[in-house]
């Protein structure tokens, strides 16, 4: 039997997924099973942030693995604390929450958001607003703060509280605030990956944070697809001016360990105690240490500005590219306007050319590992632009 049938014989039909068996990979390249090789410019949705295999941080991580692989979290560990306080510093936040995924680190930031107005202002004060065509992830509360109905099927009921506004339009989110009293937070993706790499309006985010001060809501940032680097600063909040009360953090924090984190700050520093959350392997020794690696890296001399080069350097290959019409996004997170291709048959085609990509809604999404070479987007653009000037 062939990996491709023993797996769908077994494991659950939830992804659409391309019929090849990823076996090893170095850098930004992965091969298959076959000795295939590809050009990996989606590092697995934007998590393998230092690429394949980076010799430093698997250095790191098989060095902890033999150290201490899991400890409860009523125990403290070094490599724990050591990673807390340094993401905390970096980022400009107070207290962090670890947990193992996107969905989990907007769960802990809608329970901060609700505790904070539970604990000052009673119950009936727990509506939260997200934004149309938003994406918060897969549980059934993180599907309810998802702003696209056609993540509100067949699990009913969902979680209820959540309400949604249009993305860029403050007058609309002043009306639902000043209708409904029960608002205690907005939650807003500064660039919506899934919903197709839509920048917020700078103005807009300033609006956001501006209404949530004066209303003592809490402002809430899913950076899970934009933080850590991804968009060229440590977070994506520092290019938009506005320090929002909690971040939340997954994808490429530890370089494709299962990682989540919940940074708050301020009045929300504080909220959760002892026993309102938790999690088993939330802040596991194995996942900080391959956090540090990849934060040693984000943090070295010019990182994150030759990130910002690299975004600029794709930015204008692919705008002079034929077959493109336009691109979005920041940094190294980018959305691809084809002219008139299928972004998912410019994927399928991609692949049986060597180049691993990814789609959101009608664009060609790209989000390479923050470590690739010049060389290696060269020789991607080149396939890419092939395919394009085919159609
Ligand atoms: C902005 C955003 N939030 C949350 C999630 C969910 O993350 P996870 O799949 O790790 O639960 C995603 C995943 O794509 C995301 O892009």
């Amino acid at each position: 039997m062939s990996t491709i049938e023993k797996f769908n014989s077994h494991v659950m039909h939830t992804y659409g997924r391309l019929p090849i068996v990823l076996d090893k990979g170095s850098a930004s390249n992965a091969t298959d099973e076959n000795g295939m090789e590809y050009i990996d410019f989606g590092s697995g949705i934007g998590t393998n942030s230092l690429g394949y295999c980076d010799e430093k941080w698997a250095d790191a991580v098989c060095a902890q693995v033999r150290t201490i692989q899991h400890t409860s979290n009523y125990f403290y560990t070094k490599v724990q604390a050591d990673y807390a306080e340094r993401l905390c510093t970096v980022t400009g936040y107070e207290s962090v929450f670890f947990c193992n995924s996107g969905a989990e680190a907007n769960e802990c930031a809608i329970k901060i958001a609700r505790k904070y107005s539970s604990d000052k202002y009673g119950e009936g004060r727990g509506t939260i607003i997200t934004l149309t065509n938003s994406f918060h992830g897969r549980t059934i509360t993180t599907l309810s703060a998802t702003g696209q109905d056609v993540f509100h099927k067949y699990f009913f009921p969902f979680t209820p509280g959540f309400i949604h506004t249009p993305a860029n339009d403050t007058a609309a989110l002043e009306k639902a605030v000043a209708e409904d009293k029960s608002v205690c937070a907005v939650m807003v993706e500064f660039i919506q990956g899934e919903g197709g790499v839509n920048r917020l309006d700078p103005d807009f985010a300033r609006d956001v944070q501006r209404i949530c001060e004066a209303n003592d809501l809490v402002f809430i940032a899913d950076e899970v697809q934009t933080g850590m680097g991804r968009t060229g600063t440590m977070l994506a909040s520092e290019q938009y001016g506005v320090k929002p009360d909690v971040t939340t953090l997954a994808k490429g924090i530890a370089g494709g360990i299962p990682m989540g984190a919940c940074l708050a700050r301020g009045k929300c520093s504080d909220v959760l105690t002892a026993g309102t959350h938790g999690s088993t392997f939330g802040g596991n020794p194995i996942a900080c240490a391959g956090a540090a690696a990849v934060l040693d890296r984000l943090t070295s001399d010019g990182f994150l500005e030759e990130v910002q080069q690299k975004g600029y350097y794709f930015s204008q290959k692919l705008l002079d590219m034929k077959g493109v019409s336009g691109i979005t996004g920041m940094g190294l997170m980018i959305g691809v306007i084809p002219e008139k291709a299928d972004p998912h048959d410019v994927l399928e085609k991609a692949a049986k050319k060597g180049l691993l990509i990814l789609t959101a809604k009608e664009k060609i999404r790209l989000l390479p590992p923050l470590t690739i070479s010049r060389e290696q987007i060269d020789k991607g653009l080149k396939i890419l632009s092939d395919i394009l000037s085919e159609v």
